[in-house]
């Protein structure tokens, strides 16, 4: 059983989500997961090219640089936690970049029935914007895990973090993410 974190803040050790996900992982880890973080942000990932390249060869993107590590990740994963801070009412675009990477599975059917065996969760920090405001968009990056056949789980916001570590003070919203890494198994 295998557990990854993806995080997609910028702030790198100073970073609200990346304690969330630590939090999750650790969880994850006291029933028996193996666990690894990935700090997605600080990986050179390139947009998708829409080349359709993946779509003639069995899912591969032809793009050789750092997403090709998060995929075998992803693939050899039983449980993926995408931590992302809300940047302008949507997740930051270092999280998008390797989501729409995750196009090169689309319609890929071998790709869907591995994923359909796979746990994914999102974890969101903010500022103090509300979350009715911001939440539609994150549903819809779930939604797109669901295409791709994950089995979607656990949906959590942390608010009121725009303080570096500020969440470390904050034991609910540590347990929250604990929560999160037990469910994922
Ligand atoms: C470019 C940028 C845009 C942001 N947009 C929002 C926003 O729309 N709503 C909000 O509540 N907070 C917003 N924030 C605050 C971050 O979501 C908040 O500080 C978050 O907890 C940072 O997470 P991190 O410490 O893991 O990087 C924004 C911050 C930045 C840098």
């Amino acid at each position: 059983m295998k557990v990854i974190g993806l995080c997609a803040s910028p702030r790198g050790e100073n970073s609200n989500v990346k304690v969330a996900l630590e939090t999750a992982l650790e969880a994850a880890a006291a029933k028996g997961a193996e666990t690894e973080l990935i700090d997605v942000a600080k990986l050179q990932i390139m947009g998708c090219q829409a080349d359709n390249y993946c779509k003639a060869h069995d899912g591969k993107c032809a793009i050789d640089d750092d997403m090709q590590k998060v995929y075998k990740a992803i693939e050899e994963a039983d449980g993926i936690i995408l931590g992302t801070p809300i940047y302008f009412i949507d997740v930051t675009a270092q999280a998008k970049l390797v989501i729409d990477r995750m196009y090169s599975y689309f319609m890929h059917e071998p790709s869907k029935e591995l994923f359909s065996k796979k746990n994914f969760s999102i974890i969101t920090t903010n500022g103090g914007l509300e979350e009715e405001v911001f939440m539609p968009q994150i549903k819809a990056q779930f939604l797109a895990f669901e295409m791709l056949g994950f089995q979607t789980k656990d949906l959590v916001n942390l608010p009121g973090n725009n303080d570096p570590l500020a969440i470390k003070e904050n034991e609910d919203q540590l347990e929250a993410a604990r929560k999160v890494g037990e469910n994922i198994i």
